[in-house]
């Protein structure tokens, strides 16, 4: 255990970012990119190979797989080969299963969504965590973004017990990991949104989140690079100190 300053990785830095076809996840990939990063974009839409192509074939590298598969994280290690070891993971590929644009009561939960639910928001993450944090390690500086949801950590207008479940236990794996690898130089913090501006959030329709925003004090839901730029924060050196923590990022919809 090393309690000196860590190093910080001279650029170009890479960065792993999951479901970033589109979203969230794009916005944070953009931004990495535009700070220097060398980024993976991992995605099973295969929409994300145009998406890292407009960020150039020299910063972004599209892995066209599905988070859940148990594969995936050696694919993500296979594809950046060559560049430096990964030393940001941003765990933010998420799904909220709907019928007709709402989400399913507890009793109508059959056991293939909640299967599928954890697989991708809980379980993918984890084993992220596992393949990348021994590199991060290595390099006695790491950091890990995990993104979570107000629906973890409160209740919610429009999220499902899958949904909630899954985004909460990503919390708690949140706070193990920084509490077990922070004296290695790695932290390990999640972003919380509330309703935002991406396909996830329109899912609803134009209705619901007017009704929501009206409950917002800001007055709208947000926007995805609002999302991204906490993320931004969170995987910088100026971060180091910050571990284990959640940034609620939801217009005052809740405080804590
Ligand atoms: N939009 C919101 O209102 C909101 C609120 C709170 C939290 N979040 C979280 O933010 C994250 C990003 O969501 P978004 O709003 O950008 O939604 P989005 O649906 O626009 O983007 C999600 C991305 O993840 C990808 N993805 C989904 N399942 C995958 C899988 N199994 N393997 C690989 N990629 C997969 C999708 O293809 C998509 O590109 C999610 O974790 C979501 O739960 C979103």
């Amino acid at each position: 255990m090393n309690m000196e300053a860590k190093k910080v990785p001279s650029h170009p830095r890479t960065a792993i970012v999951t479901g970033a076809a589109r979203g969230i996840g794009l916005e944070t990939a953009t931004r990495l990119v535009r700070d220097g990063y060398r980024v993976a974009l991992v995605d099973r839409d295969p929409q994300v190979k145009d998406s890292a192509a407009a960020l150039g074939a020299e910063s972004a590298v599209a892995v066209a797989v599905d988070v859940a598969a148990a594969e995936a994280p050696l694919q993500v290690a296979e594809a950046v080969r060559g560049w430096a070891p990964p030393s940001v993971l941003v765990n933010n590929a998420g799904i909220s299963p709907k019928v007709n644009g709402r989400s399913n009561g507890l009793l109508q939960i059959e056991q293939a969504e909640w299967d599928l639910v954890m697989n991708v928001n809980l379980y993918a993450a984890f084993r992220m965590c596992q393949q990348f944090i021994p590199g991060m390690r290595d390099m006695g500086w790491g950091r890990i973004v995990n993104v979570a949801s107000l629906a973890g950590r409160s209740k919610s207008i429009v999220a499902g017990a899958t949904y909630m479940a899954s985004k909460a236990a990503l919390l708690g794996l949140s706070r193990s990991i920084a509490s077990q690898f922070g004296p290695d130089g790695i932290t390990c913090n999640s972003v919380a949104p509330g309703r935002v501006d991406t396909l996830m959030g329109a899912a609803g329709g134009t209705g619901q989140n007017t009704d929501y925003a009206a409950q917002i004090p800001v007055g709208r839901i947000g926007k995805a690079h609002e999302v991204a730029a906490a993320i931004l924060y969170l995987a910088s050196e100026d971060a180091a100190f910050v571990n284990g923590a959640v940034i609620d990022i939801n217009g005052g919809f809740f405080m804590s």
